[in-house]
């Protein structure tokens, strides 16, 4: 492969899309500010929790495709395509902080070669494109927006096959380049503009939000009437225009993208004069999902939470990653703790207390010891073949609020256990 490739952030995207470009088979440079992380990465030590990315990683770097670089003017000397992946937090109004794309952008203008393409996959406002264009100050230097859709934990897996590649560019010429890169994954591509592209990365993050605060809405109606939210689901799901993905109730939506890309795209809504009143809902039923989760904690433990020693089964923000940023399960901990809880934790990837106040434990059964109520708040496979009668001998009382709807609650039920759900009978 011809093209020389170097991508600046060494994160969730950043990393996934280095070590999966040098499996493709071209140069990469991957860059970041943090020098540790890099002496880390160079020393075969990954920084993140990422199924199949360490062995990607490894034997690229082991092939010389894949090499790390501090800081990201010296990673883009004679490079032909370089992709900004550095994150975008939630400024405090909501807004997305574009600060990292800019510094790069001012940090690698001044030395990339004539010709070389910028390729944009942090998660941008709409129209950010230009100003990413102002910030390089470089006339023949051409900037595109290909936008990311991986998930976290499956994210080499979306990488390599991917339901669609999106590119926004002024240029046919530049586009075709960017599209080259992806060829070998056989995907649909959408060539676009840049304005276009941009928005289509806030529209799909906000729709799939927009899927799961119903979902979750429909669980408490479900809960009202007396229906099965999961054989509601299956109901609705046979009819193709809805499917069956990403349907299952939870104790609310989180992680590093749905808060900040819904909040972001309800500002730039509003900044043209749009009142996304539809996504604030959204926003809002994810909100109340979590004190809906807090009041069933609070009627499991027999109406006070006050004292209350809660097993709390699951840290991260979903199953498959040790990510706790934004997670719904911290959300309903920080409430249970600030109400006078107890918290003792387990969760198969996380060691650390990530909040002050809960004691994290290596082993679930320990968790749950003298417990009076656990809490399931990941979906964790390993939480559905947890052996109940283990469990029964150890808790102090028999409840059970399971908010993922993973566990046998017919055993639960049959070993005297209260077992509350999301949207079950
Ligand atoms: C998401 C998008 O899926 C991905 O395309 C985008 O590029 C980045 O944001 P990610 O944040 O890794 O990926 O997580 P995802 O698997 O989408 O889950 C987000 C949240 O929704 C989690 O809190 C998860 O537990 C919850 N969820 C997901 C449900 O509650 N029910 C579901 O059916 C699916």
């Amino acid at each position: 492969m011809d093209e020389r490739i170097a991508v600046i952030g060494a994160g969730y995207v950043g990393l996934t899309t280095a070590a999966c470009l040098a499996e493709l088979g071209f140069t990469v440079t991957c860059a970041d500010v943090d020098a540790a992380r890099i002496a880390e990465l160079r020393a075969g030590r990954m920084p993140i929790h990422e199924d199949g990315l360490a062995e990607l990683v490894r034997s690229n770097a082991a092939a010389g495709r894949l090499a790390f670089e501090v800081g990201a003017a010296p990673s883009v000397v004679d490079v032909d395509v370089v992709f900004i992946c550095v994150p975008t937090p939630e400024l405090p109004d909501g807004a997305a902080d574009m600060s990292f794309v800019h510094s790069v952008a001012i940090e690698i203008g001044p030395v990339l070669k004539s010709g070389a393409i910028v390729i944009n996959k942090s998660t941008v406002p709409v129209g950010s494109l230009r100003e990413v264009e102002r910030s390089l100050a470089r006339a023949d230097v051409a900037v595109v927006s290909n936008p990311e859709f991986l998930r976290e934990g499956s994210a080499v897996a979306d990488f390599l096959h991917p339901d669609r590649i999106v590119i926004g560019a002024d240029d046919p010429e530049v586009a075709a380049r960017v599209a080259a890169l992806y060829r070998p994954l056989a995907a649909p591509v959408l060539l676009t503009d840049p304005v276009s592209a941009e928005t289509i990365k806030y529209a799909a993050n906000s729709f799939l939000a927009t899927k799961l605060s119903f979902v979750n809405a429909l669980a408490a109606v479900c809960e009202a009437v007396g229906a099965d939210v999961d054989e509601v689901v299956l109901g609705i799901g046979y009819d193709s225009r809805i499917g069956h993905e990403f349907l299952r109730p939870g104790p609310g939506w989180g992680g590093s993208c749905f808060p900040k890309d819904t909040e972001a795209l309800i500002r730039i809504a509003e900044a043209a004069g749009y009142d996304f009143s539809l996504l604030r809902g959204v926003v809002d039923v994810n909100r109340d999902q979590f004190a809906r989760i807090v009041d069933k904690i609070e009627r499991a433990l027999g109406g006070t939470i006050n004292g209350a020693r809660v097993a709390a089964l699951g840290l991260t923000f979903k199953a498959g990653t040790d990510d706790l940023r934004h997670s719904p399960a911290l959300e309903i901990i920080e409430r249970l703790l600030a109400r006078g809880a107890t918290v003792r934790a387990y969760d198969p990837v996380v060691s650390m207390a990530p909040i002050t106040g809960v004691t994290v434990v290596d082993d679930l059964y320990s968790a749950c010891a003298e417990a009076d109520v656990v809490v399931v708040l990941t979906e964790w496979d390993e939480f559905r073949l947890v052996d109940v009668d283990r469990l029964a001998g150890v808790v102090a009382r028999r409840a059970v609020v399971d908010t993922r709807n993973v566990l046998d609650r017919a055993a639960l039920l049959r070993l005297g256990f209260t077992y509350d759900g999301v949207g079950r009978r």
